[in-house]
Parts: C-alpha cells; structure tokens; sequence
C-alpha cells in the first residue's frame, strides 16, 4: 500500500532502544538462532565443546565473529527465496572470550594449539539452508557446506600483482599461492553468482620489524609494526622477519564460487590492495560491472572499479575472470556537489616510475599511495558502499573519524571529531531518487553526491545528528556500518558503536524517498557488548539475516565471567557469534 503523506512506507512498530544481554525484535516479527559458532558445517564436524576445542574440529564447524552474509538461492541464478547457501565471513576473533583463563589482550600465554584454533575461526563458511513452515535450519552435512580458514585454505593471486616478485616468499616462488585469508569483514555478490568477501585489518597478523624490510614505506602506510595476534610466534609466514613479503599477499578482495566447494578463492588483485570493508557490484547498462569498495580507516578513500569485459548472462563460466580486467579508481568530492573518478593506472598523472610506481603491480599494491598522490578526498572511515538496485544510488556509510580536526573538514565530511557517522549518496548520472536504477551510468567520469543522513542523538544538539524528520525517541543510530536494501529499496543499516552512546547496536530501516526520507526507524537490537553486521534478505523480503559479532565484548567480560551468554544462555556455554533469522509471525514480507 501507498504511505500516507508524511508517513514512513515501513510498517512495523518502532523498536525501543535498549542494551542488556539478549537481541531483540520489532513487534511482530520472530527471532530464530541458525548458526553459533562452534556448530557443524562440514560433514564428519563434532559437536561444539568450549572446553576441549580443537584446531582439526574448528575448521569443520562455524568460525568467529561471523560478519558478511549473504544468501545465494539455490539452483545457482535463480531467485528462490526458501533454500539457498548462506555465505558467512569469520572476521577476527576475541581468544579471552573463546577460551577459559585468558584475559583481553594477553596474547603472550595462548599455546599453538590455541593460535591454530584461532586461524581455523577466522575465514568464510558456506552452509546451505531452508525454510520449512516458517522456521529456518541448517542442512546438516551438506556437500555444498564449506569452510576456508587462516590455517591452511590455499588462495591464488590474480591480477597485475599476481606472481610480481614482491608478492613471492621462501614457501612460495611463484608469488601466486597464498595460505589463508584474515579480517574477513564485508563483501559482496556478483551478477554470475559469485562471492566477493574482503580482507580488512590484514596489519595487526604480523610479527617482527617491517622498517627492516624492503617494504618499510607501503607497511608503514598500512599500518603493520604492532601484532595484536600471536601467529607469528608459531608460523613463519606472520613474521615479516622470515617472510618479509607476505603482507602483499593480504588486504585484497577475495572472489569465489560458493556453488562449487571444490573451486580455488582467488585474490583479485585488480581491485587493489587496501583496508577493505567489503565490495558490492551492480550490472551497468552496457554490460559492464562496476564494484564499489571503501577503505576503512580514517582518512581513507572511497573506490570504484569496472571491468573491461562485458557481462555474459548466458555463460556462467564466461564471466569468472571479469574481475581481472580493468580499471580502478578513486573519488574526489568537489565544492560544487560534484565526484571525480580518478583512474589509477600506471602512467597516468603522478603514477610512474619516478613516484615509486614501475608498473601497475605496484599501483595496486600501493594503491593508498597512489590515491594520496591523485588527490583523492580523505573519508571518515568508508565501510559498507553499496548500489540501490531500485534507484541505482550508491549509498557510503562512513562509520565515524574522532581524529576529524576543526580545520581539517572537507564538504563532505564536515564535522569535527565526528563521532557518530554520516550516510553520504553516491550519485551516477541518470539515476532519480525514487527508482530510475536502470539507467544509471556507473562508468561516467563525473557523479553527484548528497548527504542522506548524520547519525547521532538529535535530542543533544552538539551530536550535530541531521535526519530526514522526525525518528522520535528510538530512532536514532550511531556508527553506520552495514548496509542492504530491501526489494522496495528501502535502506537498513546495521551499526557499530551505539555501545559508547549507551545504546545496544542494531539495524535500522527508512525510506530513501518521499515524505519519511532518512526517517530512521528501529527494527532490531544487538546483545550487550555486540555489533551488528551483514544485513541480508531473501529475494521476497521473506526473512532478514542477522550477524551479531562479538556478543559479552566488553570491559572484564571473559570466557570465564562474560557479561552474556547469548544466545544459549547455558551455564556451560560462554556468548557465541552466531547468525539469527528474522522472520514476519505468520510469514510474509519483511517491514
Ligand atoms: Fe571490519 Fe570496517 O569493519
Ligand atoms: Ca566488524
Ligand atoms: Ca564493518
Ligand atoms: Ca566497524
């Protein structure tokens, strides 16, 4: 039905605010657990023991501190909305939370074992689902369920930085078979139905001293000096004093095929070599794919890449290495409303030898670098930059930046130690608010840009919070993070840091049109001491996926006295990550 004038198109009550050891729902809608860390993926997996893990049963089951979900129908290209695989990141992981007797931060007492469960938690899970009635399981022992992890999943290099010689180590003289993949934050899915999944704070894996390597200058740019893992101490490949290059070989996307658990990730290197958040695509309308990606750190970039090749709707295979070709570029925001795309190809303007850069290998894997020396516009930490599929507007969530000086704003990042976030509408000519998606231009030299929303409490006049109108008492955010739109192309935002303005994290819904444009309204809400991540829908809007991350992650909270048990609430059972589904009581759509 048509929303009244004034009125929101969203439906459900709006959810109070709240912060305490259980998630919660809007007034109708039902919550179920899927997936917990520690259950079984692939077949032959054991039960989850938190008292007798092991390396060998982590890799079989859910891994940690789950992030990016998507879901992927089942058959491959069809728009099934009840059965499908569900891609999950295991981004990083809390060893105080995971494991009795370790305090935040001590690092120096976790055995091997333990460092090599920690890499068998980090990864990407695939596990098939379905709906039955109007309850939601896992298929268990699915030959389609899969895990990659840290510890022993081989990646393959792609791309201008594939087999450079500053990506070859002692264990690898191609400098094209990488181990593992780490951070695992936001991602993506593509046309032919495949998964992009990012590698983001990729620096804090590696021990020993980066300024005695001959990568002092890109490491210092990333980061990378203080370890806040002990895999070093055990493995080789995360000491940059044995393996000096191992760090080219991460902080890039990650392309695979979740309907063949056989295939070989690959590591697009096309796409650059930075913090990434995630990537999502859009088909242009002449065929080309356009990524859009954030780097997110303060003062980092937003980018966008379009392949040379055009998409082949009628050949799966055609289109697996799309992804390897093209151009990447970044965005300048202009005074006068406007975005630039700069190209960051070798030769252009500043990008050649004499500048560091003797050929497009370097480019990417210095591509900070290469944006700074552009003339890019420095962000406030760009998360999650996704298309509208119904308006063809991408929207940039830029989570927060504290170190944001007075005198160093820019037009579109204007507040000093911005706290709470802004939501900022990446324009690509063609495109109207309301629904024109098709006809966007996502390869055009020049967008628009306009700000959607500014989080923060509008009730306190120096959050500077700017919403479409009116979002009453519970309606305010903090921390824009991640991002997805339902089939009406209404926006949901999943946040991270309402914990530190004394409100749980959760997801968030508005219009992006019409008279309850970026009114925000409350849907769900996190444990204590979680995030929010991986807002996802079933093509008929039939059931929301939520990640909660880090539940009981919070000052004294361990494995031994957490703050939650979430979600089991058992004596036994410390707080687990876990994916929940969101379904409408009696079924139907979503909001
Ligand atoms: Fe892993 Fe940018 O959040
Ligand atoms: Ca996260
Ligand atoms: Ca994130
Ligand atoms: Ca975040």
């Amino acid at each position: 039905a048509e929303a009244a004038a004034g009125e929101s198109s969203l439906t459900f009550p709006p959810l109070p605010h709240s912060y305490d050891a259980n998630s919660h729902v809007a007034d109708g809608y039902e919550i179920q657990t899927l997936i917990r860390w520690g259950d079984p993926v692939v077949a032959g997996a054991p039960e989850f023991d938190p008292m007798n893990q092991s390396a060998a049963a982590q890799a079989k089951q859910f891994g940690y501190n789950n992030d990016f979900v998507a879901f992927m129908p089942l058959p491959v290209g069809s728009k099934t909305p009840d059965h499908g695989l569900l891609c999950v990141n295991h981004e990083y992981t809390n060893p105080h939370l995971m494991f009795p007797g370790i305090a935040d931060g001590d690092i120096e007492s976790l055995s091997k074992e333990q460092v090599d469960i920690e890499m068998a938690a980090h990864g990407h899970a695939v596990v098939e689902i379905k709906r039955e009635g109007n309850t939601w399981q896992v298929v268990k022992d699915s030959p389609l369920n899969r895990r990659m992890t840290a510890l022993e999943t081989e990646f393959e290099l792609t791309g201008p930085a594939a087999g450079t010689d500053r990506a070859k180590t002692k264990a690898d003289p191609s400098g094209t078979k990488v181990i593992g993949t780490v951070n695992n934050c936001a991602g993506g899915k593509t046309p032919w139905g495949t998964i992009l999944f990012a590698e983001e704070n990729f620096h804090g894996y590696f021990w020993g001293n980066p300024e005695a390597t001959a990568e002092a200058e890109n490491y210092k740019r990333l980061g990378l000096g203080k370890a806040r893992y002990a895999w070093g101490k055990f493995h080789d490949r995360f000491n940059v004093d044995k393996e000096p290059n191992e760090p080219n070989r991460f902080g890039w996307m990650v392309e695979y095929d979740p309907y063949d658990p056989t295939s070989t990730p690959k590591k697009r290197t096309t796409l650059g070599r930075f913090k990434h958040e995630g990537a999502t695509t859009v088909l242009n309308k002449d065929g080309r794919v356009v990524v859009y990606a954030g780097d997110d750190q303060r003062f980092e970039y937003v980018y966008r890449f379009i392949t040379k090749g055009t998409y082949n709707p009628d050949d799966r295979a055609a289109n697996m290495g799309l992804l390897d070709e093209g151009t990447l570029s970044v965005a300048r925001f202009n005074e006068d409303g406007s975005i630039d795309w700069l190209p960051l190809v070798h030769g252009n303007g500043p990008l050649t030898a004499e500048n560091g850069f003797k050929d497009q290998a370097d480019v990417m894997i210095d591509v900070r670098k290469a944006a700074d020396l552009m003339g890019a516009t420095p962000m406030d930490r760009p998360e999650d930059v996704e298309p509208n599929p119904v308006n063809g507007i991408i929207y940039a969530m830029m989570t927060n930046n504290t170190k944001r000086k007075a005198d160093d704003l820019n037009v579109v990042n204007d507040r000093a130690a911005n706290r709470h976030g802004h939501v900022v509408e990446i324009i690509p000519p063609g495109t109207a608010a309301d629904g024109n998606g098709a006809e966007a231009d996502h390869t055009a030299d020049r967008y628009t840009w306009d700000i959607f929303l500014k989080a923060g409490n509008p009730a306190k006049p120096e959050d500077g919070a700017l919403y479409g109108g009116d979002v009453g008492e519970n309606g305010w955010l903090s921390c824009p993070d991640n991002v997805a739109f339902d089939s009406k192309g209404r926006i949901w935002i999943a946040t991270d840091g309402g914990p530190k303005s004394g409100i749980a994290d959760g997801v968030w819904a508005a219009d992006v049109t019409g008279p309850a444009r970026a009114v925000t309204r409350r849907f769900y809400a996190c444990p204590q001491g979680a995030e929010l991540c991986g807002p996802e829908f079933t093509p008929d809007d039939g059931a929301y996926f939520a990640a909660v991350q880090h539940p009981g992650d919070e000052k004294g909270s361990t494995f031994d006295n957490p703050s939650t048990r979430w979600p089991d609430f058992a004596d036994n059972m410390p707080p687990r990550p876990a994916v929940q589904v969101v379904v409408k009581k009696g079924g139907g759509a979503i909001g």
